[in-house]
């Protein structure tokens, strides 16, 4: 199958096929509208693929998930985040060398200039997290003007270093603590706990079970193809836009509550339930009335029609995190009993609705107690090497183009004013 045929008008035309190294099948179409004048329209481009990529493959009827060519399960099983970072961006596994270099380089890059401490006075304690971080990251830039795609290596440790010191900032922030400086003595994720949880009077005592469980986290998220805040990246940077800019762009569209932002109303959602008496099966029928707009949040993918294979990593985390700090979250057990009734429910099963990566990680990052309004910060502090790995394929594809999407018009035509 080289080429698919298209007839349009009574006349025939032959488009190319691509076809990737897991038998993807894509109909070439960057050559449809000089030959037919005619664009095609796939609003929400769940049918369009918008660039050829080397970094991620799902496969949504199968629940698969690999970064550079290697299951989820198995990383998530082996892997330390940076490590991971370092396999999206670079694309290959680092040696032990190329390891601690990364490493030593994200841990003399983890301070922000001092200058910048004093946007934090301007937000009030009732700041969202996700304001401060892209409002941050975009700043970076002022302190790092360069762009060039060489200079961005070391753009790229700043960013990766420096999301997690102005994450913990923006938590010390919110609940008037001191900022705490990172340590050179600590590894990428004790040192984004140390500067959660510690304070001056008490450093906080590295628990294992915490950095565990926060590896796990960040690895999960760190990338899933072409999602809305991937995408987003690579339009913005594609105006050649400098890499903090397009990375805060990002950070925006994951905010949303149909997306990154779904991890927090998942814990808002549960916490409704638990309140309203753990009546589950009201909401699960609430989620199912065309007349309200309740949806059951950390429910449904575009891509996945099966399981989420980070849901089901997450499901098993989060009983034996919650096992291993000797707590019980009542949160869990409704959350299981919604997942239970739901993938037994037609509703949910002729719509291929399981539970995604949102549905159980909120309860991991409550037992770790990092608060609600933080959570999507999680999120992003974890997708920043997706981000980043897709902002330098995409800015070193010899034939990149800035993305420029065509419409079809539908409002009034030509008339006198
Ligand atoms: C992430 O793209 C990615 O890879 C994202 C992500 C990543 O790693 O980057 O995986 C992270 O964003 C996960 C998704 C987090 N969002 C949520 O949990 C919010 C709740 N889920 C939905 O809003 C929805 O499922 C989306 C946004 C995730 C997907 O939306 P689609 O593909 O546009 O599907 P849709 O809204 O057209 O829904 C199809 C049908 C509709 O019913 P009908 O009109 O056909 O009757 O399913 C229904 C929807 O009403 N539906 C739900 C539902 N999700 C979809 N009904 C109840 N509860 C839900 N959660």
């Amino acid at each position: 199958m080289k080429t698919a045929k298209l007839i349009l008008d009574g006349k025939e035309y032959e488009l190319p096929i691509v076809v990737g190294s897991e038998g993807e099948v894509g109909i070439d179409i960057r050559g449809l509208r000089s030959a037919t004048r005619a664009v095609t329209l796939d609003s929400g481009f769940a049918n369009s693929g918008s660039c050829s990529s080397e970094i991620t493959f799902i496969d949504g009827e199968k629940g698969i998930l690999r970064y550079r060519g290697y299951p989820i399960e198995q990383i998530a099983e082996n892997a330390t985040f940076t490590e991971v970072a370092y396999l999206l961006i670079y694309g290959s596994r680092p040696g032990a060398d190329e390891l601690a270099e990364f490493n030593r380089k994200l841990t003399y890059h983890s301070l922000i200039h001092e200058d910048m401490k004093n946007f934090f006075s301007g937000f009030p304690a009732t700041a969202h997290p996700m304001a401060i971080l892209s409002a941050m990251v975009a700043s970076l830039s002022s302190y790092y003007p360069r762009s060039a795609i060489d200079n961005n290596e070391l753009n790229i440790i700043r960013l990766l270093s420096k999301a997690r010191t102005i994450a913990a900032f923006s938590y010390k922030k919110s609940i008037g603590q001191p900022f705490m400086y990172p340590s050179n003595e600590l590894s990428y994720t004790e040192n984004f706990l140390h500067m959660m949880f510690s304070v001056p009077a008490e450093p906080y005592r590295i628990s294992p079970v915490m950095e565990r469980a926060l590896n796990l986290l960040l690895i999960l998220h760190a990338d899933h193809e072409q999602n809305c805040s991937t995408s987003t990246v690579r339009m913005v940077g594609s105006s050649e836009a400098n890499i903090f800019a397009s990375i805060s762009a990002g950070i925006n569209a994951l905010w949303g509550p149909l997306h990154g932002g779904a991890n927090q109303k998942v814990i808002e959602m549960l916490t409704r339930i638990r309140d309203d008496g753990g009546n589950y099966e009201k909401y699960v029928d609430l989620a199912k009335d065309k007349d309200s707009d309740f949806r059951l949040m950390g429910f449904g993918h575009r891509v996945y029609k099966n399981f989420d294979p980070r849901a089901k990593i997450l499901k098993a985390a989060a009983d034996e995190v919650l096992e291993e700090m000797g707590k019980n979250d009542p949160l869990l057990d409704i959350a299981k009993n919604l997942e239970r009734i739901a993938l037994e429910d037609d509703y949910f099963v002729e719509r291929r609705l399981y539970p995604n990566v949102d549905f159980y990680s909120g309860i991991l990052y409550r037992a770790m107690g990092i608060p609600t309004n933080m959570f999507t910060v999680m999120f992003a502090l974890g997708r920043l090497p997706g981000w980043i790995a897709h902002w330098r394929e995409m800015r070193l594809d010899p034939d990149g183009r800035i993305y420029r999407p065509r419409q079809i018009y539908t409002g009034s035509t030509r008339r006198d004013w």
